[in-house]
């Protein structure tokens, strides 16, 4: 039985950072705009950077004051309040020392660790030794935890070490976007999917992450990892995941982890010619994007790279749902748009009984699901034209549409932050939207493998223009298997 106690402090490492500032401040900020935070929950901060606690606030109110929604005063008041700060180096015991006078009081915090993954293990051993890890603390960990499963191992192990597994809340942003949990929710609170949602049906999925955002100077972890690592090993195959599992019987963690865990068991190894044949992967040199004139990878890293910032590849699901039907994932940096979409493609009607120009018309039905930038859910379905053109029956593909945004507007409609869902359920001790260790291993066994046999193959990126939809190859990949993407 999973304790679900409510924390009464998140505690912040690494709070100075990109993360914090861009993600995890703002995200706690409107969880208090919204009245979800305890009236005397604690927002704590630590970093190396020395700073008092009063350039530290002074620095939050600044970042918030810099976004888009502005500062409301009254909520800022309230959030103010609740802020700490001590300098310290949370990966040594003095360090962790150093946080006690802060923490003194608290029953149950959450440690937030929003620092490099190699920081993890000693950070866990230097609160433990402090005896800051007890029974009443989780910890939250960033991805990616690890390079390969070898060191995801060792980091597991090492957190392991200090907390439970049911302790330890893995994050993956995109389980906190709302479409992605609303997949669930178009799955398996609807009737009409799921009778369909199989190889009977189903032709293909396609899963695309294209970012217009390039490398810029993220490339010494970047560079480390590439797209494979960096998007494909977690976001990716998270999504995949959530479309190809079985329904699970309730919501609780395990449940819904557990069907996770399965689908990962069934991806199939990728060999030597799966790499040749149904991978690509690319790096962007100088091009334009969104009318700018940018760089190629090299000339931000300063130097020749191996490392891919474009991957497409076909995977496959060997189990009874999912056998012959193909998921085409590719996801990249410097592509020409902002897209994180899900295309779920039905296969064609078994026999038309319509003909000339009517039996060309006909297309497959299609299920889009867009997660950024607008989030859409669209059914294609094919329809009369009115008129009496072509012989009175002319067939024509219309989606029928569900914008979330257009569907909830109104006050009270901003989109939030992904980070505000999932720092509301780890203060509250909900996993179901976190990742369990075996799935975060099952996910790094399928990427060795992915990254082995590219190393066989000796496969490296091929150059794609910034502002383009990536090599050549991806276009070849999917066409090889009788499909196109869906752009
Ligand atoms: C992060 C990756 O996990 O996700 C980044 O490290 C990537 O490279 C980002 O840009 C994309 O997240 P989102 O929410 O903007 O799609």
């Amino acid at each position: 039985m999973i304790e679900t106690w409510q924390a009464d402090a998140i505690v912040l490492f690494g709070a100075t950072g990109d993360l914090s500032h861009r993600m995890l401040i703002p995200s706690l900020y409107h969880l208090d705009a919204d009245g979800f935070l305890p009236p005397n929950f604690k927002v704590l901060a630590t970093a190396r950077a020395q700073l008092t606690h009063d350039e530290f606030v002074a620095q939050v109110r600044d970042l918030l004051a810099a976004r888009p929604e502005g500062l409301d005063e009254t909520v800022w008041k309230r959030f103010e309040a609740r802020l700490d700060f001590t300098s310290a180096d949370a990966t040594t015991e003095a360090g962790a020392e150093q946080l006690k006078p802060m923490l003194e009081g608290l029953k149950a915090p959450v440690f937030y660790l929003a620092l490099s993954p190699s920081l993890y293990g000693r950070v866990c051993v230097a609160l433990a030794a402090a005896g800051l890890a007890h029974d009443h603390t989780r910890i939250v960990l960033e991805k990616p935890v690890g390079r390969d499963l070898e060191t995801s191992r060792e980091i597991n192990v090492a957190v392991g070490a200090v907390f439970d597994e049911e302790r330890i809340f893995r994050i993956d942003h995109y389980l906190g976007k709302e479409t992605v949990q609303n997949l669930i929710a178009l799955r398996f609170a609807n009737t009409l999917f799921e009778p369909l949602w199989n190889n009977l049906t189903i032709d293909h999925v396609q899963i695309t992450v294209a970012e217009t955002e390039g490398v810029g100077d993220r490339w010494p972890y970047y560079d480390e990892y590439g797209a494979l690592r960096d998007m494909l090993q977690n976001h990716m195959l998270q999504l995949l995941c959530l479309v190809a599992m079985e329904p699970p019987s309730d919501m609780e963690p395990d449940s819904v982890r557990n069907e996770k865990v399965k689908v990962l068991r069934s991806l199939r190894r990728f060999s030597r010619v799966d790499a040749q044949t149904w991978s690509i992967r690319g790096q962007y040199t100088p091009g334009v994007v969104g009318g700018k004139q940018v760089k190629g990878y090299q000339e931000e890293r300063g130097q020749e790279s191996g490392t891919e910032t474009f991957v497409a590849l076909r995977a496959d699901i060997d189990n009874w749902r999912w056998a012959g039907v193909p998921f085409f994932l590719r996801t990249g940096k410097r592509l020409p748009e902002r897209r994180t979409q899900i295309a779920i493609q039905f296969k064609p009607v078994p026999h038309s009984i319509f003909d000339g120009q009517a039996k060309d018309d006909l297309v497959a039905n299609r299920l889009i699901i867009d997660l950024q930038p607008d989030e859409d859910i669209e059914l294609t379905l094919m329809n009369k034209a009115p008129g009496l053109t072509a012989g009175g029956m002319r067939l024509q593909a219309l989606p029928l549409s569900l914008s979330l945004l257009r569907a909830y507007e109104g006050p009270g409609a901003r989109r939030r932050i992904a980070y505000e869902r999932l720092l509301l359920d780890a203060i509250k001790g909900n996993s179901t939207l976190f990742v369990r260790r075996d799935e975060v291993e099952e996910a790094w066994r399928w990427v060795d493998g992915v990254a082995a046999a590219w190393r066989e193959a000796g496969l490296t990126p091929k150059p794609y223009a910034a502002g383009s939809w990536g090599p050549a190859g991806a276009f070849a990949l999917i066409e090889r298997a009788g499909r196109a993407w869906y752009d």
